[in-house]
């Protein structure tokens, strides 16, 4: 890409030269020395982005991460990190049954109200995940939940940790990846404890259940792999899902992509522009809910394993951003000090995995710039 054709670049280079003219006229000088020719020097390098919470902010798009409450509490560089680069955070597990629930009578809200504290001690916004899944379940759950008090159940937990933070909660993943096709149902639902418990209706259910303990969350249904060649079957179940309950007056206000990218996949640019459009146009806003890059089928020299998560990032998120009713990308973690994917998608050769804007130590890599830039470089909206 030329960077002469780059509106985005060519205003930061007059920007960057503003200053330079002035201050030179200021001395008497002439901005144009002995060397300087009608030719254009070299491409200076894009405008270093300050943060990414400040990148985003400037296109009026929010930007945050996943975080654990123990690396908040532990490891103070990187808590110092997640308040400078971050507007929003989400416990990534401390707001899942397995974690609120160790009984079936009791709620254990330690972790989440550490994560909310920090956020709020920070002026963060915190978003929930996740209400409904099929899987982060306690032990007693199965022994349990029958036909019988399963809404109750339902009920009692969305009521007990909506309502806690009420009025803070930027949003709620409701429901999260509801949807599979693979498992044969028309109406493309997921075999889940809680579909087998309570039938279809217990997404609708559950949503107005959260909009009851909470009528300033924004809804999100939150669903993974949609982003390739081979998801069509996939985002269109979703896309039927949101219509019904859009006809069903549900209070659904946003879908939640979470993006959890592998280069092994073909991402299907076309298809997710598309989808996001449809999305919007049900009147939903669209979270980029949980990013990150699988790097196993990398090779591992880091700086050409970095330029290529790096390009994957961009390439997702032009996709995606294009659409003004996309808001906010939360990172699924944000350095690679902590992330899911060391232990859920391990390299076969054993190096560390490289799938986050920050490396272990903290320091910027590629997928810093290529997200700073893919939203600096966003629509306004
Ligand atoms: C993951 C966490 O990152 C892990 O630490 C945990 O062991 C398993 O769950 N989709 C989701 C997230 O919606 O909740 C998952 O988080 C990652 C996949």
């Amino acid at each position: 890409m030329s960077s002469r054709r780059d509106p985005v670049r060519l205003a930061v280079r007059l920007s960057l030269a503003t200053p330079l003219v002035a201050l030179l006229a200021a001395c008497g000088g002439s901005p144009t020395g002995p060397s300087a020719g009608p030719q254009p020097g070299p491409d200076p390098a894009p405008a270093p982005v300050a943060s990414l919470r400040a990148a985003a902010a400037s296109r009026g798009l929010s930007y945050g991460c996943a975080v654990g409450a123990a690396q908040l509490v532990e490891d103070a560089a990187f808590a110092s990190l997640v308040a400078r680069e971050c507007g929003i955070v989400v416990p990534v597990s401390e707001l899942k049954w397995q974690a609120l629930r160790p009984t079936e009578a009791s709620f254990n809200f330690v972790g989440s109200d550490r994560v909310m504290r920090f956020a709020e001690e920070n002026g963060l916004r915190m978003r929930g995940h996740t209400l409904v899944w099929h899987e982060a379940l306690p032990g007693w759950f199965a022994g349990s939940a029958t036909p019988a008090n399963a809404a109750a159940l339902l009920d009692d937990h969305i009521a007990t940790v909506v309502g806690r933070y009420a009025g803070r909660v930027h949003s709620w993943d409701v429901v999260n990846e509801a949807v599979e096709p693979a498992h044969g149902r028309a109406d493309g639902l997921r075999d889940t404890p809680w579909l087998r418990l309570l039938g279809p209706e217990y997404i609708d259910h559950a949503f107005r259940a959260a909009a009851a303990a909470d009528p300033s969350a924004v809804l999100v249904y939150n669903e993974n792999w949609l982003e390739y060649s081979t998801s069509a079957p996939k985002r269109r179940a979703v896309l039927e899902l949101l219509r019904g309950m859009r006809s069903r007056g549900v209070p659904v206000h946003a879908l939640g992509i979470q993006a959890h990218l592998n280069p092994r996949h073909t991402l299907d640019v076309a298809g997710l522009r598309a989808f996001v459009d449809e999305v919007a146009a049900l009147g939903l806003q669209v979270i980029v809910t949980e990013m990150d890059v699988t790097d196993e089928a990398l090779p591992g020299d880091p700086a050409v394993r970095d330029e290529a998560v790096a390009e994957l990032y961009s390439r997702f998120l032009g996709a995606v951003l294009g659409q003004t009713r996309t808001t906010t990308v939360i990172t699924w973690g944000l350095s690679d000090r902590y992330t899911w994917l060391n232990t859920a998608r391990p390299r076969e050769d054993g190096l560390p995995v490289r799938a986050l804007p920050f490396d272990q130590g903290l320091g910027q890599k590629a997928a810093y710039q290529a997200v700073g830039r893919s939203l600096s470089q966003a629509p306004a909206r």
